[in-house]
């Protein structure tokens, strides 16, 4: 059997954070499983796999001779463990989507470019796909066809960025919390709209990662540009902490904010405005008690946390305490379709793209299942033209090295030249005419003609048919009279 693309996908779009998160542990505990190759992947009869984790979606590329038993093996190890959950579990299932061949391609290429992101057009998508690609080769689970695939996503993803408008402008996750932020502050202070960002507010940020980075930054250019400037004599309201203290600092001095100790959460929390959690913790961080202890006489100020961290890092019940309002990234989705409203041309136009280089992807795809049959026959080819050769230069003795070298080449010649045109027929017709129900190419549907319902005439005649095409002879039968030996 051929093998076969599959691609095994939860998004935001299928399931909820609470079904993603569990998901994502799942995937993560099979991606690092010590036997992934010598059991699941040879059990379910994968050749070649990629696991793809951001905070939105948890996806699995597969290469395998047994779709069903792939899709049936993905499915079981991704999904009880969320479907015990009661908190997990969506309100309609199924929420994985399978992708089939040239369709799991064209996926890949579409999230590669942002166009399946929460926030269309994002470019931080780009980069996870790329690590998520160098991952798999260290980990030795891709293939020649997955190489292919998460090579051609990267070029196709910068080439919907520089030919389309699709990430021109602010689109991301860490724009959208700034922007949350700024709603929520404006809700606090009615009469005052957004146009006057974060200002008066502070702000902490947990995270100096890649993410934290642009939330701060997002904060420090846009929405909260206003405090930050006005902030900077006076000891700033940016408040930036990561895990480790080096990070937190070197981000407060690049955005002349203040740094602070991640031991010191419990104390600064009680302190701000807004928080907004980018750190990739396993457990939450802050949790109802810290929050409850912290607060003390604070306890009913407004108190703005957003969560877009996956797994969160913010324990969902401090949504409990009163005056405080939590986020996570499931309601990022009415600024992320505000986003989509604005991108909808360069979605069509990116849409095109990822369309036309899927359809090559797959050309190339199915060429490829004539290699081991080129091969062969190459490896066959070379064993007669070496066997003949070494019998005319055993016979011509005489001949001076560089006349037996004349000799060699010619032999190499020959062969060459009669094997380009079958090796580049067979390629050319499975990349495109070989459809997935059977022969449709110009060439080989003829082939049909060989089944047992046709006439022994109408069987000679595809025989005949078929070796002109593979060796390139003129098509009119008059010519061939006589030519083609009994
Ligand atoms: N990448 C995206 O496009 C994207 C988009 C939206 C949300 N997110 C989410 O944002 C979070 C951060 O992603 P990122 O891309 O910024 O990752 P990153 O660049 O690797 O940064 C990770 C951050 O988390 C901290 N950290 C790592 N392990 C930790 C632990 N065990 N306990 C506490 N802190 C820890 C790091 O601290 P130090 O470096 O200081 O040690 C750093 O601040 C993740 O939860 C991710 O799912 C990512």
């Amino acid at each position: 059997m051929s093998p076969r693309l599959l691609a095994a996908s939860i998004t935001n779009r299928t399931a909820p954070i609470t079904f993603r998160e569990v998901v994502a542990q799942a995937a993560r505990r099979l991606w690092d499983s010590d036997n992934l190759q010598t059991d699941f992947m040879a059990r379910s009869g994968i050749q070649e796999m990629v696991l793809l984790s951001t905070c939105n979606r948890t996806e699995i590329y597969a290469l395998t001779t047994h779709t069903g038993e792939a899709a049936v093996a993905l499915a079981k190890a991704l999904l009880p463990a969320a479907s015990n959950s009661a908190e997990a579990r969506p309100a309609q299932t199924p929420a994985l989507t399978f992708y089939h061949n040239i369709a799991a391609a064209e996926h890949i290429f579409q999230v590669a470019s942002g166009m399946d992101s929460l926030m269309i057009g994002e470019t931080e998508i780009l980069g996870q796909v790329r690590q998520t690609y160098e991952i798999a080769q260290a980990r030795r689970t891709l293939g020649p066809v997955l190489h292919q695939l998460f090579r051609d996503a990267i070029r196709v993803a910068r080439r919907t960025h520089t030919e389309t408008p699709i990430s021109s402008g602010a689109t991301s996750i860490a724009y959208a919390a700034v922007v949350l932020a700024t709603r929520w502050a404006a809700r606090q202070t009615p009469g005052t709209g957004t146009s006057s960002g974060l200002r008066g507010r502070r702000v902490l940020v947990l995270g100096a990662g890649e993410i934290g980075r642009r939330v701060a930054l997002n904060l420090r250019q846009d929405a909260a540009r206003t405090i930050v400037r006005d902030r900077t004599e006076s000891g700033g309201d940016l408040l930036v902490t990561s895990r480790t203290w080096a990070h937190a600092l070197h981000l407060a001095e690049e955005l002349q904010g203040e740094a602070i100790p991640l031991a010191d959460l419990p104390q600064t929390i009680a302190t701000v405005d807004v928080a907004i959690s980018a750190l990739s913790a396993a457990q939450p961080v802050l949790t109802k008690a810290m929050l409850e202890n912290a607060r003390g006489s604070r306890a009913s100020n407004p108190l703005c946390l957003i969560d877009i961290a996956m797994p969160r890092n913010i324990d969902p019940q401090v949504a409990c305490l009163p005056g405080v309002d939590l986020f996570n990234l499931d309601d990022l989705k009415e600024i992320a379709a505000k986003n989509l409203q604005e991108r909808q041309a360069a979605l069509a136009a990116a849409g095109e793209i990822v369309r036309q280089e899927a359809s090559n992807f797959w050309r190339w795809f199915r060429a490829r299942r004539a290699v081991p049959a080129i091969v062969e026959l190459r490896q066959q080819a070379e064993a007669i033209r070496q066997a003949e050769l070494n019998e005319a230069l055993h016979r011509l003795g005489h001949l001076e090295p560089r006349d037996q070298e004349i000799i060699r080449a010619m032999s190499a010649g020959l062969v060459n030249k009669l094997l380009h045109a079958p090796t580049t027929m067979v390629k050319e017709q499975l990349a495109g005419g070989f459809s997935e129900t059977g022969f449709s190419g110009t060439e080989f549907s003829r082939l049909r003609l060989l089944s047992e319902e046709f006439t022994e005439k109408e069987s000679s005649e595809a025989y005949l048919h078929l070796f002109r095409a593979l060796f390139a002879l003129p098509e009119d039968d008059a010519k061939m009279q006589g030519q083609v030996p009994s």
